[in-house]
């Protein structure tokens, strides 16, 4: 399908929300909106304008939904289910799992997002470590939120090449900063999860402009690029694309993701069994 990117990107303020809507708990509004939009786009529908948000909220109304909430924002998506739902008893894993396996069975939350991301880098060409960096970066997000950049990196870094993990720590300073060179703009989704004069705290302006520095600045870029691209939160990418990209560059450990020892073992099994009391 051919899409002109500046009709799309004017049309969807943060795509990267739209396939993962229902995991949000207070962005109802707001997934409504983006599905109006979508529908504006297959059906022309003058109506969708009608259900954009008068205004963003500011950093302090954010700031102010703290407390309304049972759980903070910074839980993974499998340990709090935002539809408010209780858990649900998880399928048991193989005894020596692989990526395949936590994709099949752990990361409901997060696969179809990361699989969209995944489908458009590899339909954009982009070469297999982007795409590799696109189908992980967001999966960290089932345990851990803050820092989700940090965090993903580190659950894949002893697995992936080098440029890889570096994209996936990364991508998640760059999303508050445009590239304009490569049609990249700020999200109104950030605008209102965050707020409309949110400030990104310092540590994340240096790592953008450390970042925007490095060699491999467009490697993790792209990953915010196809990220934006994946949007539909009904199409249902499969995983089977990327099967021999994972084979040629994931280093599978025979025992196991989270019996092998690896110093990021133990995040494994916290994906695996996240019903542990301790
Ligand atoms: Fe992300
Ligand atoms: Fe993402």
């Amino acid at each position: 399908m051919e899409i002109d990117r500046k009709t799309f990107l004017d049309s969807l303020g943060g795509p990267e929300a739209a396939s993962r809507m229902d995991s949000e708990a207070r962005a109802d509004a707001l997934e409504s909106h983006m599905m109006a939009e979508l529908n504006r786009a297959k059906t022309g529908d003058p109506a969708w304008d009608q259900t954009k948000p008068e205004k963003y909220p500011t950093a302090a109304e954010v700031e102010a939904q703290i407390e309304t909430r049972k759980y903070r924002e910074g839980v993974g998506f499998m340990y709090v289910p935002r539809t408010g739902e209780n858990v649900r008893r998880l399928p048991p894993m193989p005894p020596n799992p692989t990526l395949l396996d936590f994709f099949k069975l752990r990361f409901m939350e997060t696969s179809n997002h990361v699989l969209q991301s995944a489908n458009l880098a590899m339909k954009n060409g982009m070469t297999e470590d982007i795409i590799l960096a696109c189908l992980l970066h967001d999966v960290v997000q089932e345990i851990i939120r803050t820092d989700h950049g940090w965090w993903g990196a580190q659950l894949f870094e002893p697995y992936v090449p080098e440029k890889v993990s570096f994209a996936i720590r990364y991508h998640q300073a760059l999303r508050y900063y445009p590239d304009p060179s490569v049609g990249y703009e700020y999200p109104d989704l950030y605008r209102q999860l965050f707020g409309s004069d949110y400030v990104p705290p310092p540590y994340i302006e240096a790592t953008y402009q450390m970042v925007r520095k490095h060699p491999w600045y467009m490697d993790a870029r792209l990953v915010t690029v196809n990220d934006l691209y994946a949007f539909d939160p009904n199409a249902v990418v499969s995983i089977e694309p990327f099967i021999d990209i994972i084979g040629r560059r994931f280093k599978q450990p025979i025992e196991g993701l989270g019996n092998d020892g690896s110093p990021v073992a133990h995040m494994w099994r916290t994906i695996a069994r996240p019903d542990q009391p301790l």
